[in-house]
């Protein structure tokens, strides 16, 4: 029996009217997180923890994307992990509830390309058409758009695209028209200006694509590929271009560039404590943090239990929980949990310091330098 509740719906709306009612085949969307992956461009952070934990404005990357799935009604949700930070992964996200979200976890045995990762999840995906979605990629508007018009086209598959200054560094669509015809990776003469950001969508028939491929030169099963081998049988692949900003934030540069396109929305708000300082533009301070003799420049952010001390933090600066920032100046950088800054002789800027790292300056003579470095760090000393 139908309910009363739909009967007296008006048609292409929900129960709350605010979203389109999808078709009853497009019902179980599923979605797909990548969070496994090397993480190689993003070392020494990836050697001890996932790239997709790392936090931009204070919130791991990993939850903008499960937040994104959820708004445009995605709950059901996959997360690839490797097996060197599954677990931490696990730890953070748990069941998903917290963020609106049912999560299953499917280990990956080895970061063998996103086609791969796909086939690893083929016995949650069923026969759900479905988002992928980059565990580290970061998307200002969200996907509500592109799954509404998944909905509404029903292609075979669906991908996302942005124009890019210099698509030769990225995988660029040739359009038909709203058709995709051709897909090619790092092009010297690239077809269009229109690269493809992390976010796709597929129904179960990418499944024989993927297992029709072969490994690239690289190794990998490589996502491109199977769409190319969508579209050389004849699929329809549509394309959706992404309007705000989009981030992949694999490499120190594009996170601290994530970091201050995030800030820059960021509502303002003092939770902590302010003694003797100054704070002008968008700046958020979390509970039991402690603010002393000290000028803030926004946007930035503050975590909770974080000591700050005649210091100057400046724009596109996110501090986190328990961090510490004594004696020192700092901007355009991200401090993980539990960083401590004592006594720079120099402002810090375009930083990315992981958890727990001390930063300090010596005092008197000689002047020396002294370090435990971990490897693939890098320090550029004045
Ligand atoms: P990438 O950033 O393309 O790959 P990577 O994580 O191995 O990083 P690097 O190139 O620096 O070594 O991956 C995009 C996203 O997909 C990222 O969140 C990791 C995830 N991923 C998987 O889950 N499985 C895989 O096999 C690969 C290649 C990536």
């Amino acid at each position: 029996m139908t309910p009363r509740s739909v009967l007296n719906r008006p048609r292409g709306t929900t129960a709350t009217g605010l979203g389109p009612y999808p078709p009853a085949r497009m019902q179980n969307l599923k979605g797909l997180i990548l969070s496994g992956g090397a993480g190689t461009r993003l070392r020494p952070i990836t050697h001890t923890s996932a790239k997709q934990l790392v936090p931009v404005a204070n919130k791991p990357v990993l939850f903008y994307g499960i937040e994104a799935l959820v708004a445009a009604g995605v709950t059901e949700i996959g997360i690839v992990i490797a097996p060197e930070t599954g677990g931490e992964i696990r730890e953070a996200v748990g069941d998903g509830s917290a963020l609106g979200a049912s999560v299953t976890y499917i280990p990956q045995e080895a970061p063998l390309g996103l086609a791969h990762a796909v086939l690893t999840a083929e016995e949650f995906l069923g026969d759900s058409p479905f988002v992928m979605y980059l565990g580290d990629n970061l998307l200002r508007d969200g996907i509500t758009d592109l799954v509404a018009a998944f909905r509404e086209h029903e292609p075979e598959a669906l991908i996302m695209l942005t124009r890019v200054p210099e698509p030769q560094h990225y995988g660029v669509a040739e359009l038909d028209g709203n058709r995709v015809v051709r897909l090619v990776e790092k092009p010297s003469e690239p077809p269009s200006d229109l690269a493809l950001v992390g976010v796709y969508m597929f129904k179960p028939s990418v499944f024989a694509a993927a297992k029709a491929i072969d490994p690239s030169p690289r190794g990998e099963l490589e996502i491109t590929d199977t769409i190319q081998r969508l579209i050389d049988e004849g699929a329809k692949v549509e394309h959706h271009l992404v309007k705000g900003w989009w981030k992949d934030t694999g490499q120190l540069a594009d996170m601290l560039e994530a970091n201050r396109l995030v800030l820059e929305d960021i509502v303002p708000v003092n939770d902590g404590e302010l003694i003797d300082s100054t704070v002008e533009g968008r700046v958020r301070i979390a509970a039991g943090a402690r603010v002393e003799r000290t000028a803030i420049r926004g946007p930035a952010v503050i975590g909770a239990g974080a000591r700050i001390a005649d210091a100057y933090i400046g724009p596109y600066t996110a501090i986190g929980e328990g961090c510490e920032l004594v004696g020192s100046e700092i901007e355009h950088s991200i401090l993980l949990r539990g960083a401590k800054v004592r006594n720079l002789a120099s402002r810090m800027e375009a930083s990315l310091l992981g958890r727990d790292v001390s930063v300090t300056s010596s005092d008197g003579l000689p002047k020396t330098i002294r370090m435990m470095v971990g490897d693939s760090s890098e320090l550029t000393l004045p």
